[in-house]
């Protein structure tokens, strides 16, 4: 049999296959597609008010790129395992891929749109340019939501992997960062330049 013929049998089967199971099925048995579910919905975003109506499937991810076309938030894996759709809710940082829109009903939503603005950029925003923390630029709206809550979370005192003293509170030390950003994935390797960024903050922020 040549390559050929090979490729021509099996994209028959592979049709057959594909024909088969709802062939066999009369129309009466055929399972009737459901309509989506859809739910009203009111999140506060970047300090105003949105009415949604949403696929209860849909996630606050899709809700703000598709249904509010705040694109700043990127899609890396939509599987919590980018970091690149971190956003802050009620002003704790989450990824967006994972969480329903509609367990959000009347939630402050962060993204990197209502952080700061080109001609007024939130401290976070300037130090990641002052200290070039991008390459490419589409870790960077995650990593900088993710910046900000990281700073919040160390004032508000609560520990991380590597915290090693748990009654007093934790500092914003370079190991400390590192662990507490190490959910924000960068593939062109801005990390040292992330940590610098976010130091300077830190930094400026307890002075
Ligand atoms: S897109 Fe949400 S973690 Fe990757
Ligand atoms: S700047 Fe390109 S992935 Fe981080």
């Amino acid at each position: 049999m040549t390559r050929h013929t090979l490729l021509k049998v099996s994209a028959a089967t592979a049709a057959t296959a594909a024909v088969a199971p709802g062939a066999a099925l009369g129309d009466s048995e055929r399972p009737t597609a459901r309509a989506p579910e859809m739910l009203p919905l009111t999140l506060k975003v970047n300090g105003e008010s949105k009415q949604l109506n949403v696929d209860t499937r849909t996630t606050l991810l899709d809700a703000l790129r598709e249904h509010l076309h705040l694109t700043g938030t990127k899609k890396g894996c939509d599987h919590g395992q980018c970091g690149a759709c971190t956003v802050l809710v009620d002003g704790r940082r989450l990824n967006a891929c994972l969480t329903l829109a509609v367990m959000h009903q009347d939630a402050e939503v962060t993204t990197i749109e209502g952080l700061g603005t080109p001609d007024n950029l939130h401290p976070m925003q300037a130090a990641f340019v002052k200290h070039d923390g991008y390459q490419c630029g589409y870790c960077t709206p995650g990593q900088i939501c993710s910046s900000v809550a990281v700073l919040k979370e160390i004032e508000a005192g609560i520990p991380s992997h590597v915290t090693l003293d748990l009654v007093s509170s934790p500092e914003a030390t370079a190991d400390e960062l590192r662990e507490r950003m190490s959910g924000n994935i960068c593939r062109c390797g801005a990390y040292s330049n992330i940590l610098a960024a976010i130091e300077d903050v830190a930094g400026s922020q307890k002075a």
